[in-house]
């Protein structure tokens, strides 16, 4: 008998045709099914010491594992998600987190923010994303100045309040502002050099107002030079940012506010590609000749903020608002 070749056992018991032997018991294996493997992947992994990592990582594999089956996913399919992948890390530099674009595109960095929204102690301005373009260390400037380099399309003053949600001014607020530029780059888009531009950290006065002079900023496009953006052309969509102007509010006892303005001018407000303009109190006028600007004559926006009181679980978990450059840095 054929079989006979191939392994021996022990007792004499015919071995089967792949090679164990017949009668011995067979050396424990994972026996996997499609239905099992995920429960194969949770059972080895719950010796992850931290309870977090382990609830988060059991999710994922949960997670990963049944949108695998809902779709399911050849192996010639996954490798071109695992390609795609590659070339988003790939992509990633410094100046460019093509991570947290895909993040942004695929609208989770929004409902990651949408649900923090929900821990605050009180309810402040609403928020909005970071994006990939904030700069720790920008230069600090004084009431009233501009933070554009080139203004030949006009500039636009914004002044207004931060108080806590009862409206009382909360003085020496940072205010740090950062948008695109007159010809809608970001500073690190337009300038290989570095050098900063149209972004800056203002303070507020002892009546918790602020004013400072910018430009209009403009629609923009996401950049569309990577795998992301080939990704958002496969799916025919625009890849339009509305205008909007970012800012990162801080204080003393005050939770973090990450947030944008958003121009009612701009037709993307509906259709924002990376679900950032998803609050109507978040979109602002420019009003042309303000009378109530403190600079008189000038086009303006008036916006008021209201800043959450921190808790102790905001104090723990740290800034929202922090330097994409330094993700992966290694130190
Ligand atoms: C931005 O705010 O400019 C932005 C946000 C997410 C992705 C790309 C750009
Ligand atoms: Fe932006």
């Amino acid at each position: 008998m054929a079989m006979r070749q191939f392994g021996k056992s022990e007792n004499h018991e015919p071995a089967d045709a792949n090679g164990a032997g017949g009668g011995a018991a067979k050396p424990a294996v994972l026996s996997l099914t499609p239905a099992t493997v995920t429960q194969a992947v949770v059972d080895q992994m719950a010796t992850t010491p931290d309870p977090r990592m382990r609830e988060i990582m059991e999710a994922a594999v949960k997670h990963l594992h049944q949108f695998a089956r809902d779709v399911k996913l050849t192996p010639a399919e996954w490798l071109v998600g695992i390609d795609f992948l590659t070339r988003v890390g790939k992509m990633c530099t410094p100046d460019r987190q093509e991570f947290i674009l895909l993040s942004d595109t695929t609208g989770l960095s929004a409902l990651v923010n949408l649900m923090h929204d929900k821990t605050a102690i009180e309810v402040g301005t609403d928020t909005s994303l970071l994006g990939p373009f904030f700069r720790e260390n920008a230069p600090r400037f004084k009431a009233g100045d501009q933070i554009c380099k080139d203004l030949s399309n006009g500039e636009v003053a914004m002044y207004g309040k931060v108080t806590d949600v009862n409206g009382s001014p909360i003085p020496n607020a940072e205010i740090g502002i950062w948008q695109t530029d007159t010809h809608g780059l970001y500073d690190i888009q337009a300038d290989p050099t570095g050098a900063m531009d149209s972004r800056g950290i203002f303070t507020t006065d002892a009546n918790g107002n602020y004013l400072l002079r910018t430009v209009a900023p403009l629609d923009y496009s996401i950049p569309m030079d990577g795998p992301v953006g080939a990704m958002v052309q496969a799916q025919k969509r625009h890849g339009m940012r509305p205008a909007h102007i970012h800012l990162l509010i801080g204080a003393p006892d005050y939770r973090e506010l990450v947030t944008a303005l958003y121009l009612s001018s701009s037709e993307y407000l509906a259709s924002d590609v990376v679900f950032g303009s998803s609050s109507e109190d978040l979109v602002a006028d420019i009003v042309k000749n303000d009378p109530s600007c403190p600079i008189k004559g000038m086009d303006a926006i008036r916006y008021d903020f209201k800043l959450s009181r921190m808790s102790e679980a905001d104090r723990l978990s740290g800034r929202v608002g922090s330097d994409p450059s330094k993700i992966g840095a290694d130190s």
